[in-house]
Parts: C-alpha cells; structure tokens; sequence
C-alpha cells in the first residue's frame, strides 16, 4: 500500500522565468531555498534571511517581493522572475547593462536583488506611484521626477553591505531613462499598489 502523503509537504509546481517546475517542498521551505537550492537559481542571493536586506528579490506576477519571506507554496500560481530570467538571449536587460556600465557594485552579492528591484521600481515609477519623498502625491501629478533622492528612498529595502550606492543610483538612472526612451509612460493614476 502507498504511504499516506505526509502533512508537512505539498507538491508545488513553480513557474520561474516561464519554466514550470514541479517540487515536493516542505511547507516551511521558502521561496528562496526553492530557487536556491532545488533549482539550481543561485543568482539570488541570501543575506539576511529575514526580509531586512533585499538581496533576495524577485519580481512576483511583475512586483517585487523578498524571496526569504515568501514560501514556495504560496508562489504557486504567481509569474516568479529571477535576476537570471532579466536578459533577452545574449542581450542583457538595460538595468542589468546599466550596472556593469556604470560599475554599480563591488562585491556583487547584493547586486542580482538590488537589479530585480530596480526592474520593478522603475515599472513603478513610471506608473506614477509616489514615495515617502514624493513633493505632489495627487494622482492627476503623474510620475514625480526620478531624482536621486526618488531612487535611493524607492530603492532604500535594497542595503549594499560594500556602500556602492553612488554608482547603484547612477545605474538605476540610467535603466529608467532607457526604459523611458523605449516606453512612454502611460498610466498616470496612483490608485494600484504592488501587494505586500
Ligand atoms: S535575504 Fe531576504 S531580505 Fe535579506
Ligand atoms: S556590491 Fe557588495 S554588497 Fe553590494
């Protein structure tokens, strides 16, 4: 006779940069440890493991999210993208082009979260939602400019243990003015929020 299906585990079936992975996962496995170490997606890093540092972001359904706080079983169903789902082919994506470019990193490590949150800040900007330093937060407003002092609160769940933040705020700059020239922004509303 087939032994009963444990309690504590679930299959769960992954869908990572439009790959669809199968798992038998314990209910406590996160999302990170998932990626990590059942499939081989290193690029995401663990830092904390606390949700304190970034270094595991992802984008969820196109919104970022900390890998270490999110369990695998809970990502079932969501489009998870990962720093190694970013580029085209041979192409790099331009937020991962602008890093190299303009060096925004030293030792890399926190570099594959700090990308994926810059992919999906930029997405947010651009669709006018305002920050803690936003001067006019009226929705008719529109994207506020993406100065720095924008980019570093927008980007402040990101830490950079090496202080490379001069350069990750030039690269992030550069990725929005590219996705600027190739996109017009069209949504001026600020009625939608990524989820928690
Ligand atoms: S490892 Fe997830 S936030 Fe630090
Ligand atoms: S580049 Fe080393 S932690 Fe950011």
């Amino acid at each position: 006779m087939a032994p009963a299906p444990s309690p504590a585990y679930s299959s769960v079936t992954l869908d990572v940069n439009g790959d669809k992975h199968t798992l038998t996962v314990d209910h406590r496995t996160t999302l990170l440890d998932a990626l990590r170490e059942r499939l081989d997606l290193t690029g995401t890093k663990k830092g904390c493991d606390q949700g304190q540092c970034g270094a595991c972001t992802v984008l969820l359904d196109g919104h970022r999210a900390v890998a270490c706080l999110q369990l695998a079983v809970a990502a079932e169903g969501r489009a998870i993208t990962t720093v190694e789902g970013l580029a085209d082919g041979e192409r790099l994506h331009p937020a991962q082009q602008a890093f190299l470019d303009l060096d925004g990193y030293q030792c890399g490590y926190c570099t594959p979260g700090q990308i994926c949150s810059a992919v999906a800040m930029i997405e947010e900007h651009a669709a006018g939602w305002p920050s803690a330093v936003t001067d006019d937060i009226r929705p008719e407003a529109g994207p506020p400019p993406l100065t720095a002092d924008e980019i570093r609160e927008r980007m402040s769940g990101n830490l950079c243990r090496c202080g490379a933040y001069v350069s990750i705020v030039r690269a992030v700059a550069r990725a929005a003015a590219v996705r600027a020239e190739s996109t017009p922004t069209t949504v001026s509303t600020r009625t939608e929020r990524a989820p928690a």
